[in-house]
């Protein structure tokens, strides 16, 4: 198991890349399996994520390979050569495995695909997934912990839909499902995040026909047949976001290179009103922070809201702020578990349900604590740059998952983080 050990080294200076995005090259990789052919991406992050969803392609019969300078090729096979079973292995390790149900249903008629497990932040259901595909012809029966799902016509079919709400993975996993569909799909209530909408310009260059992506409804008219393309990924929006926040923590100028604003508006007001200084630049956006921050009210909202994935972080930062902060996370009920890690480092946050009371202190003091996600991994390494002593975080292998090392990216900042493993 990893650990990494965090001290306090002063405030951060200098610049750091921002990688492509994982919640958007997971579900483009699994879109590849829509069309037979080489597909080419660019900007993909060396990330763990990445390599088990490369793991599953192969199980499916896909043939990937890491291309110098950031790139994957991924070639795909005649549908006769692809096996349309996803193992419980891969599914286990990583939940955005899911995503393969849709393009699998729509390229071979058929898909099983392992249940996916409990959270580390909550119950994650699929209810919606398999809802809205049944809706567009498939009959699925769950049995042993496999989904095992069969399309009752020769192709899906369009159909009109509204989602109970605006699911990100859901969302994805209908557009690749009805790309290929007979007739039209119009998703109404559809999640409108950037990484949605980079799927659906991936989509659209194999020649799939969608509108109003980036908006509640989206509409799909369902092609023949797509062809695979090259595709250069968004930067990941959460990996700025971790920087913007180490900022604002350790204080310090960073320029995030890759950052676009117009992805992260929400984060980029709120982060404002905590006294966090956001230029655009030529290629990026600098932060630069000193002294204590301003305390602030936040709730979490699917896009343009702000994001789930940067509330871990932004309570880290809270933890310190002057005055108090109310924070309602409505996303993910259970996703609160690094609150009692950040107490052990000496914060004063009260939970209530789905809300968070935080009174700033001075200053967080070291202490030895677990990694429970990805996000809650990232927010004790960012509370532990001005925390007093060492912080010393166990499980750590979490953040392997979604960062491509941001102990030693944060090291080229000014901090002093070791991995131990
Ligand atoms: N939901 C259901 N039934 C479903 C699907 C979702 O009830 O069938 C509920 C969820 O329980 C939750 C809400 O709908 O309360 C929204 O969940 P959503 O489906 O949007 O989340 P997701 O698609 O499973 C993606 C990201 C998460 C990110 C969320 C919210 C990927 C692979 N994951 O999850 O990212 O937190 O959207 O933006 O895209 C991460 O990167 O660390 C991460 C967890």
């Amino acid at each position: 198991m990893s650990q990494f050990v965090v001290s306090p080294n002063g405030p951060l200076h200098g610049s750091v890349a921002i990688s492509g995005a994982k919640n958007s090259v997971l579900k483009i990789m699994a879109a590849a399996i829509l069309a037979e052919g080489t597909t080419v991406l660019h900007n993909v992050p060396d990330i763990r994520d990445v390599e088990i969803m490369g793991e599953m392609l192969t199980a499916l019969g896909l043939s990937i390979r890491r291309l110098d300078g950031g790139s994957l090729e991924i070639v795909t096979p005649p549908t006769a050569q692809l096996t349309p079973e996803a193992p419980y292995e891969l599914v286990e390790k990583m939940r955005a495995s899911i995503v393969v149900l849709g393009p699998l249903l729509a390229r071979c008629g058929r898909a099983k695909v392992s249940m996916p497990g409990g959270d580390d932040f909550g119950s994650r259901p699929i209810d919606f997934h398999l809802n809205a595909l049944e809706e567009m012809g498939t009959s699925f029966s769950i049995a042993h912990g496999i989904i095992d799902g069969e399309v009752t016509a020769s192709r899906l079919r369009g159909a009109a839909m509204v989602l109970p709400f605006p699911s990100h993975t859901t969302t994805d996993n209908l557009l690749m499902a009805a790309v290929l569909a007979e007739g039209t799909t119009v998703i109404d209530n559809a999640a409108q995040e950037p990484e949605v909408v980079d799927l659906a310009a991936f989509l659209s260059a194999m020649g799939a026909k969608i509108d109003g992506v980036g908006t509640g409804r989206i509409t799909v008219t369902g092609v023949e047949s797509l062809g695979a393309v090259t595709h250069e990924v968004i930067p990941d929006r959460v990996v700025a976001a971790t920087f913007f926040v180490a900022t604002a923590i350790a204080g310090g100028t960073v320029d995030v290179i890759g950052a676009k604003a117009a992805h992260m508006e929400s984060l980029v007001r709120k982060l404002e009103h905590m006294g966090v200084g956001l230029v655009a630049t030529s290629n990026g956006i600098r932060v630069e922070a000193s002294g204590r921050i301003n305390g602030t009210d936040l709730a979490t909202l699917p896009y343009p809201g702000v994001a789930t994935d940067y509330t871990p972080f932004l309570v880290a930062a809270l933890a310190t702020a002057e005055g108090v902060s109310f924070v309602t996370e409505n996303l993910f009920s259970g996703r609160f578990r690094y609150v009692d890690e950040l107490l052990r480092m000496g914060a004063d946050i009260r939970t209530d349900g789905h809300h968070l009371v935080i009174r700033g202190v001075e200053q967080l003091s070291g202490a030895r604590v677990k990694s429970h996600d990805i996000r809650a991994g990232a927010a004790v390494m960012l509370a532990g740059l001005s925390a007093d002593g060492e912080t010393t975080i166990d499980d750590a292998g979490h953040l392997d998952r979604g960062y491509e090392n941001l102990p030693l990216q944060l090291n080229h900042l000014g901090a002093s983080v070791v991995r131990l493993s």
